[in-house]
């Protein structure tokens, strides 16, 4: 069998057209740092989500890092998180000073329940951060009351989940610290970049002034002045009207990527469903826009994986746990469930250029490769 082109990448970006003149439009204005473009793109996503303001950054990773710092976390205090998600959410904690408490995600979702927080949470606790695992929301409405009472922010990791709905409201506007990533491959992508969707507005000031070097004035108002005030700790992480171009252009169609990413996922649990030694994992297709599609392969993921590669099939790995990384050593715990999820877990090809038709081919390649490793 030939692989379509579709079925050989385990994801890519995709561009709606108008992006090219939106970035034309930014270059010919002359200027390339955080402009009105970066601020129209901030409100577009605002009114978006239905909140009241955001603040864009150069990527996901500073988006986590801003916003830790803006909640106050730091050195001594300890943030619970899961070991099942990318590597950079772990390092944003680690370039706050804090320590990451790593635990347990469901194995039908790969996402955190309020029970692992509360059970996880010591004197040090000062953030929960959720990973909103292949766009689905976490909800903690429940423990909320609890996590405010004793000072515990919830910061969420919502990298893959732009647009997606926690309940009547989408993420972002459900009164958590909310983290997007606009990288390559996501839901929505500006190239690069991340936005943060803050509490209130005495937070949505720090994170402006942590994504700019701790100035405290706008580059607006910056250039009519002679000078401007820092008033104290900051990084260089805004994000370029080049980028925010992208963004703005995306956001104008992003009704494709949603009806595009839920009918991609829809077929492929259709065609997952009763296969035998592998199993999708839940992204709550109804309310999320799904990000990735994941199944469990049961016994031999690896085999499995090399065989669908071999065959030009483009099956990733998201995520190997992070309690196991070398780099993590220090805050290792026993995590039998998301070790086994580790050596279980396997992304297909899910992308907007993918076809029903691309979906058929890797599920087939995939009930073949199960079938031949099953023999051996
Ligand atoms: C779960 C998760 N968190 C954070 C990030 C970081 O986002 P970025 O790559 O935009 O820095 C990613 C990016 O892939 C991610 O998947």
């Amino acid at each position: 069998m030939t692989i379509a082109a579709g079925a050989g990448d385990n994801a890519r970006p995709y561009l709606y057209g108008p992006e090219e003149a939106g970035v034309v439009e930014a270059l010919r204005s002359g200027q390339y740092g955080h402009t009105a473009v970066t601020d129209r793109f901030e409100g577009e996503v605002a009114t978006f989500l239905g909140v009241s303001e955001t603040v864009a950054v150069a990527s996901g990773t500073s988006a986590l890092h801003v916003a830790l710092l803006a909640a106050g976390i730091g050195p001594g205090d300890e943030v619970i998180v899961p070991s099942m998600t990318f590597c950079a959410t772990v390092q944003a904690i680690l370039a706050v000073g804090a320590r990451p408490c790593f635990v347990e995600v469901s194995p039908r979702t790969l996402c955190i329940n309020s029970g692992a927080v509360l059970d996880a949470i010591t004197a040090d606790t000062r953030a929960v951060m959720p990973v909103l695992y292949g766009g689905r929301a976490v909800d903690l409405c429940d423990v909320r009351p609890a996590l405010t009472e004793r000072g515990i922010a919830v910061v969420e990791d919502a990298a893959h989940a732009f647009g997606s709905y926690n309940g009547a409201q989408r993420v972002g506007a459900t009164g958590a610290l909310t983290c997007f990533s606009f990288g390559p491959i996501k839901n929505l992508t500006c190239g690069q970049g991340g936005m943060i969707v803050p509490r209130n507005p005495l937070e949505a000031d720090r994170c402006r002034k942590l994504r700019g070097l701790g100035i405290v004035e706008s580059a607006a108002w910056r250039a009519e002045a002679t000078g401007y005030t820092v008033d104290g700790f900051g990084l260089r992480v805004q994000m370029s009207s080049l980028n925010a171009a992208i963004g703005s252009a995306q956001l104008a169609h992003f009704d494709k990527a949603e009806t595009k990413r839920k009918a991609l996922w829809r077929a492929y649990a259709n065609a997952l469903r009763g296969m035998d030694g592998a199993s999708v994992v839940d992204v709550d297709v109804e309310r999320s826009v799904p990000h990735l599609c994941a199944v469990r392969v049961h016994d031999r993921r690896d085999q499995v994986f090399r065989t669908l590669r071999a065959r030009g099939v483009g099956v990733g790995t998201h995520y190997p746990p992070n309690h196991l990384q070398s780099a993590f050593a220090a805050w290792h715990r026993p995590l039998p469930v998301t070790e086994q999820v580790g050596r279980e877990i396997m992304t297909l090809p899910f992308h907007q250029r993918m076809t029903e038709a691309d979906v058929e081919t890797v599920t087939a390649e995939l009930r073949q490769s199960l079938a031949q490793t099953a023999t051996r």
